[in-house]
């Protein structure tokens, strides 16, 4: 029997499967950066704001109360959740079997994401199933404690900021763009509130990792931050490259 030369991007089998942690504000870029990266790469991505999201749609669909901390811990580990990389750096988001992408994407449901992420038993429910979504070649985690609770041994962390105006720009664009009526004066105001609670919230609040890198991501394009997240890759971690086949559909 031969044995195999690993794949130069590949960890040994001793190594621990690298993670790339992207954390931050709503509208600081990560999802659109991790995404790229991740494409890049050839590496797993994991949107952990849409498993809060899709925590709070789960919930409203079942009728369950942003109180009801068991029955939301409940639903947090049963959910049938998959995450399908598509071309362009795109992802498509399941639920049950049913694809929910821009279900998950409302205000509305991003305020009662923010609510339902603030209950330690549901952070708990929901760990598992981060943690299961790192396997080789590697992962690009994007949220709010990704470096400073769930993944605390990342090989490399960052922390994407923009101005509050610039972001509640960019979200008003986006969502434009998908065709929703948005205003901008009510979209930086629902901002300023997601942010206040994110970050004031006794549990996983979001703050920078000590060790993370944090980049003002206000004055430049998302190619120029991905590029920027990809040198500093690989100078921690040269081996980084896209390998032959990327990671397929992802179930947790
Ligand atoms: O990133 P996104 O806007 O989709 O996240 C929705 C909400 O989920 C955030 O406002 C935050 O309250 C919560 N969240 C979190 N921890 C994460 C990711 C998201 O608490 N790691």
């Amino acid at each position: 029997m031969s044995r195999k030369t690993p794949h130069p991007s590949r960890p040994t089998p001793h190594e621990p499967v690298p993670v790339l942690t992207l954390d931050g504000p709503s509208g600081s870029g990560k999802g659109t950066v991790g995404l790229r990266l991740a494409s890049r790469l050839g590496w797993h991505f994991l949107d952990s704001g849409a498993l809060y999201r899709l925590l709070a749609l789960r919930a409203a669909q079942s009728g369950t109360s942003i109180k009801d901390t068991a029955g939301l811990s409940r639903l947090a580990e049963t959910m049938d959740i998959a995450f399908e990389p598509q071309p362009e750096a795109s992802l498509r988001i399941l639920l049950d079997g049913q694809e929910v992408g821009e279900a998950i994407r409302t205000e509305d449901n991003g305020r009662r994401a923010s609510l339902v992420a603030a209950l330690p038993e549901v952070r708990r429910a929901l760990l598992k199933k981060q943690h299961s979504l790192r396997q080789p070649p590697g992962l690009v985690a994007d949220g709010r404690d990704m470096g400073t609770i769930v993944f605390p041994d990342a090989i490399l962390k960052i922390y994407l900021t923009a101005s509050t105006e610039i972001r509640a720009e960019r979200r008003y664009k986006q969502l434009m763009e998908k065709g929703f009526d948005v205003n901008l004066r009510r979209l930086l105001d629902e901002i300023r509130e997601r942010d206040a609670r994110d970050t004031e919230r006794g549990v996983s609040p979001l703050k920078p990792a000590r060790d993370a890198w944090i980049l003002d991501t206000s004055t430049l394009s998302i190619s120029e931050v991905a590029d920027r997240i990809y040198g500093r890759l690989q100078q921690k971690w040269p081996q980084a490259g896209r390998p032959k086949k990327g990671p397929d559909k992802r179930e947790v």
